[in-house]
């Protein structure tokens, strides 16, 4: 690996999951475009940010990292970003009152458009095109136009990525997060569910406790009540995307990637010597990267290495996707190996992608029995090695979709296709997310 860093090195190494563009002058021409566009997050935002990751990795706070598999570009989804928020608002409510520590609160939103693949084509009915890789490269509808990649969605990200995000800002600092509204955030279809009975009682809790702080003489219209901080981070997949919204911070020099706030990378492209790495290992923003099952030890630690060799606490999440089956097997080496080499971890566990099949009928679904398995396993494993569990990261949405089966209402799998809807794959629904929630507040509770 170079010791210098220039936001272009990644060049030089390769690069995993790029799109084939048709036309490399329409390519340039819009990454030269993106280049002139003022940034989406800023430098100083991105510290914060690793300033409360920190917290996690010294065990004083929890991160919930959520949002969608797969964004769309169609905005007239104000709505869905609305829901979506809610979810997100209830979860990180849930996970605070009980655990009684900060909820550091990240979407997979506002720029989560570019998906790994596990091929590169896709073939129907004798006809074979590229597969669908996200609204940022191509169409999902199979036809040759639409599976083409353009790089003029290149452009149209960043628009609906500035978009979503001012419509966020607005959400949570305009008075929509108040804590006062936190009945507010309840759904009708997640209100009318045991689970959303039970979040009723939760949210008349912190009403009540809210008065009677406001009788004690506590000023609860401070802006810790009013207004709340929600992260964006996205799989920093597309690297000419990501190098076009890469900036120098004016204030320390330091170069950031101010298409989000953190970035991860994905199972599929953190090999040590890829362009994936090459390129995070130099934007200062804090960043995540997924550890699989065929992760060894030595791996873990050489991700470490290559990606937070300072050690900052705060820099480095790792995202633990083994699935029900492995997690047990295969973390507790990691564990031990990245701890006693003394780096400050912020630990998630994502119990969605290792744990996708298909349905007999060819759905691709998720059970909500083994997502919460893998949830349990993972804690106890951490509650063995001694290491603080740090959080979740889970694919969801606000809506009343039907992608994964099980939970509450235990959705079986002929009812998939009653609203099945995700581009890419199954995420929870908002009953579900939040019953997610309230078993992980458990988890956590237990841990104390
Ligand atoms: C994802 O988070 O959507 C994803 C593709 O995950 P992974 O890289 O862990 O497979
Ligand atoms: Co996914």
């Amino acid at each position: 690996m170079n010791t210098t860093w220039h936001p272009n090195s990644w060049t030089d190494c390769p690069a995993g999951q790029q799109p084939e563009w048709p036309e490399l002058g329409a390519l340039d021409e819009a990454l030269h475009e993106l280049g002139t566009r003022p940034p989406l997050v800023f430098a100083g935002e991105a510290r914060r940010l690793t300033d409360q990751l920190a917290r996690v990795a010294n065990g004083q706070a929890v991160v919930l990292q959520a949002g969608d598999c797969a964004e769309s570009f169609d905005l007239s989804s104000a709505d869905a970003i609305r829901d979506k928020l809610k979810v997100i608002l209830q979860m990180a409510v849930v996970l605070q009152y009980s655990a009684g520590l900060p909820v550091v609160k990240v979407g997979r939103i506002a720029g989560q458009f570019a998906k790994p693949r596990s091929s590169g084509t896709e073939t129907r009915d004798g006809a074979t095109l590229p597969s669908f890789r996200g609204h940022i490269v191509n169409d999902i509808t199979f036809d040759s136009d639409s599976r083409t990649p353009d790089p003029k969605r290149l452009l149209e990200a960043y628009n609906t990525s500035a978009a979503t995000l001012n419509l966020l800002r607005a959400f949570t600092r305009g008075g929509y997060a108040d804590l006062r509204q936190v009945h507010n955030w309840n759904q009708e279809f997640v209100a009318s569910s045991p689970v959303g009975e039970r979040y009723e009682r939760l949210a008349e809790g912190i009403e009540r406790a809210l008065q009677f702080m406001t009788a004690c003489g506590f000023d609860t219209d401070d802006a810790a009540m009013r207004q709340v901080e929600l992260y964006t981070s996205h799989e920093a997949l597309l690297l000419g995307y990501e190098q076009a919204l890469t900036r120098q911070d004016s204030i320390t020099g330091a170069w950031y990637d101010c298409s989000a706030h953190m970035l991860w990378i994905g199972e599929r492209t953190r090999e040590l010597d890829g362009a994936h790495i090459e390129f995070l290992r130099g934007v200062h923003n804090p960043i995540g990267c997924k550890i699989g099952p065929s992760t060894s030890p030595d791996d873990a630690l050489a991700l470490c290495e290559a990606l937070n060799p300072d050690k900052v606490p705060g820099r480095l999440t790792l995202i633990s996707r083994m699935g029900a089956e492995k997690v047990g097997d295969v973390l507790p080496a990691i564990l031990r190996k990245v701890t006693d080499a003394g780096h400050p971890i912020v630990w998630e566990c994502d119990p969605m992608h290792g744990n996708t099949y298909e349905t007999d009928s060819g759905v691709k679904t998720r059970d909500f029995a083994v997502i919460m398995d893998e949830v349990r396993q993972y804690f106890d494993v951490h509650k063995a090695e001694g290491t603080w569990p740090g959080g979740v990261h889970c694919e969801l949405t606000g809506d009343a979709v039907t992608e994964c089966v099980g939970g509450g209402d235990a959705l079986a799998a002929e009812h998939l296709s009653d609203r099945y809807e995700t581009m890419c794959d199954p995420r929870l629904n908002g009953r579900q997310s939040l019953d997610l929630a309230f078993h992980v507040a458990e988890l956590l509770s237990e841990f104390r």
